[in-house]
């Protein structure tokens, strides 16, 4: 069915998020014991419950609200939370949901309500290839951080690591406050980001906007929703950078754009044109596989040139035309440039895709 989550498709109803990844455990209701293990554990300090496995024989029960649970079973708490959880921060570490590239994702428990933690990868894991290009135009706190930074050298490397990280909070509060549908984040402690979980309809973690099927219809509104907040973004000074099917989810209320680290300076960075053509040509093939009329448009280049001229503002209604002045530019150049990102976010998605099967 059109915008429904692939695990919904198979089997009725989908179980509820915590019955996710136990396969073949039926649901049940509480018996003497976990009510006897939930009156012991109201009196505990958070950090005692949480870390000392003692609920580990309770599982919750099927028809329990997602966003009130009162038993389950919680993993080992990671490396990394332990801190937060000792703070009161977060409550429990319910269960990692994903690990990319650049972070690992956890669902946690804050008092009633789940929301995600954040725990990015240390800079030696990552695989990013372009951070240069990614900082250039990025403000640093001080001199003596874009000095060591500079350098090298191990206050430097520690440094890049922090500006990395709270690029993606600082970009979230930035763009919450201008409108742009992302993430609520709640707090950044210890080098980890909480934030609003985005959910389904039914309060599982929120599919991806590269594993959804839409109708032709949805496609393209998903399309005017997402470059509307391109364009927020954009008079906000800041491009993406790495806007892709699978840096979109799918929530109840339409697209939410999530991952930030690499944010960009729209003004301060020399690739930033190429970026922003980049992060709409990605979202124009991807919905373009389901409305074939979006891969004729030239929504980037409009944007930028208006961006350029000064002229571009949040609610600016676009037209997805584009007159290249043919004086300046060699068109076939900037045509071959679109097709390049076209074809790339192609065989960025196969790729994913490929993993994810390997995976399974
Ligand atoms: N706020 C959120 N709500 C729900 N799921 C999220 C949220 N943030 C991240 N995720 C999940 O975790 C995955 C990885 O997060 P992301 O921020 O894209 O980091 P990475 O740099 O590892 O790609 C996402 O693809 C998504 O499935
Ligand atoms: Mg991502």
């Amino acid at each position: 069915m059109a915008g429904q989550h692939p695990a919904a498709a198979h089997s009725g109803p989908a179980a509820p998020f915590w019955q996710v990844d136990r396969p073949g455990q039926g649901s049940r209701t509480l018996g003497r014991r976990d009510l006897a293990c939930l009156r012991e554990t109201r009196g505990m300090p958070r950090a005692v419950v949480a870390s000392s496995g003692r609920c580990d024989h309770a599982r919750p029960f099927a028809r329990h609200s997602p966003r009130q649970p009162l038993l389950r079973k919680s993993v080992k708490t990671p490396q990394g939370l332990q801190a937060l959880i000792d703070d009161g921060v977060i409550d429990e570490v319910l269960r990692p949901l994903k690990s990319g590239k650049e972070a690992t994702v956890y669902m946690v428990r804050s008092g009633d309500v789940v929301r995600c933690a954040k725990v990015y990868k240390d800079m030696a894991q990552r695989s990013f290839q372009q951070r240069v290009q990614y900082q250039e135009g990025r403000k640093v706190r001080g001199s003596r951080e874009a000095r060591a930074i500079g350098r090298a050298s191990k206050y430097g490397r520690k440094q890049q690591e922090a500006a990395w990280k709270n690029t993606e909070v600082d970009a979230l509060y930035q763009l919450r406050a201008a409108g742009v549908r992302v993430p609520e984040p709640y707090s950044y402690v210890h080098g980890v980001l909480v934030m609003e979980m985005v959910t389904d309809a039914d309060g599982h973690a929120a599919p991806r906007l590269g594993e959804v099927e839409l109708t032709a219809e949805q496609a393209r509104e998903y399309h005017r929703v997402l470059l509307r907040q391109v364009v927020r973004m954009l008079c906000c000074g800041l491009i993406h950078g790495d806007l892709s099917a699978y840096n979109v989810l799918v929530g109840p209320d339409g697209p939410v754009v999530i991952d930030f680290p690499q944010v960009v300076s729209a003004s301060g960075n020399n690739a930033a044109r190429r970026l922003l053509l980049r992060d709409v040509n990605n979202l124009t093939a991807s919905l373009g596989r389901w409305a074939p009329d979006l891969l004729d448009t030239w929504y980037g280049e409009e944007m930028w040139a208006l961006f350029e001229a000064g002229a571009l503002q949040a609610e600016t209604e676009l037209t997805g035309n584009f007159e290249p002045d043919e004086t300046a530019v060699d068109l076939d150049s900037v045509r071959q440039a679109i097709n390049d990102a076209r074809e790339e976010a192609l065989i960025r998605q196969q790729g994913r895709e490929a993993a994810a099967e390997a995976d399974a």
